[in-house]
């Protein structure tokens, strides 16, 4: 008898989940139709584009007939994911480069942009994907903490070391991937690089508000250019991000359902990134932040100039761009 209502139970349960997750999906399925060959001719620089999300998002600007240039740190998955995307694209498709960035080392960063304007007459989007969630500590190779480094830092110096180019590219588009975690996070001025001590989760919401001080500083600065620059928190989406979050044996079965339910596929959570790289619709925009293809509102500490500025002024210094 129990047992048959438990299994009743079960079944009743996985019925609904299977239902909701039709009926969840059709809503959250509305994805973006742009038309073909939209990107021909235009060069797009996505970093960390061998995984999840900026997989996703390179895989959809090859199917536009974009050049796609893969900046990843690990040169073998970078060319398994290349491979892959380009076989899915279909016949009409751009071009694939796969380049090698570390973002965690700043001669990484300076040798790769090197490369990239000794070879590349234009660039016409740079998306800054690349992202680390809650490592343990550890350090970048110039020694600071690592999710503000390769998070923050090393973003921050790649696209300043490829303005000029994005200039001379223009009207042309800088999108910057933060999170809506950045709600629990402050830039730490004190001990910005978590000298004193490490706190796994504020870290990493400190860099996500770091993107987005640097957003709002950066498309001050690039006001007149033809260069836009915006943000993006993609929401949850089921990606490699979470590789360091230690999840119990026993719970695991039960978290791999949640996040096939509830979480958003990589393709989805690709789809304001390709928003803000490719719709004419956003043309001219700049120093927002968008969420679900729309403006989203963020809190004051996110929209804050005297911080953002202050915040570039540091790290002009530690990334050696300044002095
Ligand atoms: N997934 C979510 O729910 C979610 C939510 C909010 C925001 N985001 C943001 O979305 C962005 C993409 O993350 P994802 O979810 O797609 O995660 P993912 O599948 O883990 O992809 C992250 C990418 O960043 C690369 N990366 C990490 N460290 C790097 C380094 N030192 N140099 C160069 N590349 C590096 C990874 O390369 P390897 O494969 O070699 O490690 C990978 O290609 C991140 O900025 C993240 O903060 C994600
Ligand atoms: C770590 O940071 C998070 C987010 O900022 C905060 O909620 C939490 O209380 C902090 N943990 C410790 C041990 O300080």
């Amino acid at each position: 008898m129990s047992a048959a209502v438990i299994l009743a139970a079960v079944l009743g349960g996985g019925v609904f989940f299977v239902a909701r997750r039709i009926f969840f999906r059709r809503k959250a399925l509305k994805l973006l139709r742009f038309p073909a060959g939209l990107m021909r001719g235009k060069t797009v620089i996505v970093t960390g584009a061998n995984s999840g999300i900026g997989r996703a998002t390179a895989a959809e600007l090859l199917k536009l007939q974009a050049r796609v240039v893969m900046a990843c740190r690990d040169r073998q998955r970078a060319e398994e994911a290349a491979q892959d995307i380009k076989n899915q694209a279909g016949p009409n498709q751009g071009e694939v480069v796969v380049k090698h960035l570390d973002l965690a080392s700043l001669q990484s960063v300076r040798s790769f942009c090197d490369e990239i304007i000794r070879e590349e007459p234009r660039i016409d989007v740079l998306i800054n994907n690349a992202g680390l969630y809650q490592c343990p500590y550890s350090r970048t190779e110039e020694g600071y903490e690592m999710q503000l480094g390769v998070n923050h830092l090393g973003h921050f110096l790649l696209t300043n070391l490829l303005l000029d180019l994005l200039k001379q590219s223009a009207p042309s588009r800088i999108v910057v991937v933060s999170s809506k975690l950045y709600k629990y996070g402050s830039i730490n001025f004190e001990d910005l690089n978590s000298e004193q001590n490490y706190n796994k989760s504020f870290c990493y919401s400190q860099s996500k508000l770091a993107n987005l001080l640097f957003t709002r500083e950066l498309a001050r600065r690039l006001d007149g250019t033809g260069v836009t620059v915006n943000a993006l928190t993609p929401g949850i989406v089921r990606t490699r991000l979470g590789r360091h979050v230690n999840i119990p044996l026993l719970i695991k079965p039960l978290f791999m359902l949640v996040s096939w339910m509830f979480f958003k596929s990589p393709l989805e959570g690709a789809q304001t990134p390709l928003y803000l790289a490719c719709s004419p619709e956003v043309e001219g925009v700049s120093g927002k932040c968008f969420a679900n293809c729309e403006e989203e509102q963020l809190l004051s500490k996110a929209t804050d100039d005297h911080t953002a500025k202050r915040l570039w002024d540091l790290s002009e210094s530690m990334v050696g761009l300044r002095g």
